[in-house]
């Protein structure tokens, strides 16, 4: 498989920006945390862990810990991006191959989960044992961070697609079903190329939708402080604007990802 036809890097390139989730990141833990900057984030659900090589490189103080179960995207993300830090750099990064439900995780100032991963989890009692688990791995000043995703679009069979004109291929988000009755959404990731055989199925999900009020609820139980979310604006023509801002309403429309905020103290 060439490169540009690798499905981690093509993943990358479609739906990752560890600059831009970064700087929501210390967004988040600014507004709530006066004084230092956070320095240990750990990465659940990391899969290649492209955010934790970003932070480490950031500052010479920040260190990494990254979580997944599958042992692909780690390797991949070694060979790929592990491989262009600096020893020093390299040395401010744990990476396990575990389960994030694990209670045997290193301790972080902010912990989050990206992509909507959690949504694997489809049964409360098992979401609310993630989140009891984070919980207790902050320290005292610590945020959990995530982002969500919903609309009326996400209820129904769809097809999102964004065609990339450098590296000439199309992203395809597909949502295969949806069941009312647990909330429960099979998606998929395509890639097509303008030649070539398509990368069809390159990702596969089978994931709960769950809803903001919901996800909030569980925090608070498992003692999350306090939880904020961030919607994002809005430009002139009614369309997303690419800055999430705290917001206590939102409004409706097809499709919305948002990000919530969770705080220790
Ligand atoms: C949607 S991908 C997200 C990857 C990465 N966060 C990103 O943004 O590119 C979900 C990842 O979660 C991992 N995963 C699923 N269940 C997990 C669990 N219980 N513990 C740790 N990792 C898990 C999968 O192996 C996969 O790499």
């Amino acid at each position: 498989m060439s490169e540009s036809r690798d499905k981690y890097s093509l993943y990358f390139n479609s739906v990752q920006n560890p600059e831009a989730d970064i700087a929501v990141m210390k967004q988040a833990w600014k507004s709530r945390y006066k004084g230092e900057m956070f320095k240990v984030l750990r990465e659940d659900f990391c899969g290649t862990f492209a955010n934790t090589v970003a932070w480490v490189k950031q500052h010479k103080l920040n260190r990494g810990i990254a979580i997944d179960l599958d042992k692909s995207p780690i390797a991949y993300g070694k060979k790929n991006y592990l491989s262009t830090l600096t020893k020093d750099q390299e040395s401010r990064v744990q990476i396990l191959n575990e389960n994030v439900l694990s209670s045997k995780l290193p301790k972080a100032d902010v912990i989050f989960a990206f992509n909507f991963s959690y949504y694997c989890f489809q049964e409360r009692k098992v979401l609310k044992a993630y989140f009891k688990e984070v919980y207790k791995k902050l320290n005292s000043k610590g945020m959990f961070l995530m982002d969500c995703f919903g609309g009326s679009l996400t209820q129904l069979t769809n097809d999102y697609s964004v065609y990339f004109p450098s590296m000439k291929y199309t992203y395809h988000f597909e949502q295969l079903s949806f069941d009312p009755i647990n909330s429960r959404a099979k998606l998929a990731i395509h890639f097509r190329f303008k030649k070539g055989k398509p990368l069809n199925n390159a990702f596969v999900y089978d994931w709960r939708m769950w809803s903001i009020p919901e996800l909030r609820e569980i925090l608070e139980e498992v003692g999350f402080k306090t939880s904020t979310v961030l919607w994002e604006g809005l430009t002139k023509s009614g369309d997303g604007n690419g800055k999430y801002l705290p917001k206590k309403t939102g409004e409706e429309c097809e499709s919305w990802i948002a990000y919530i905020a969770a705080y220790k103290s």
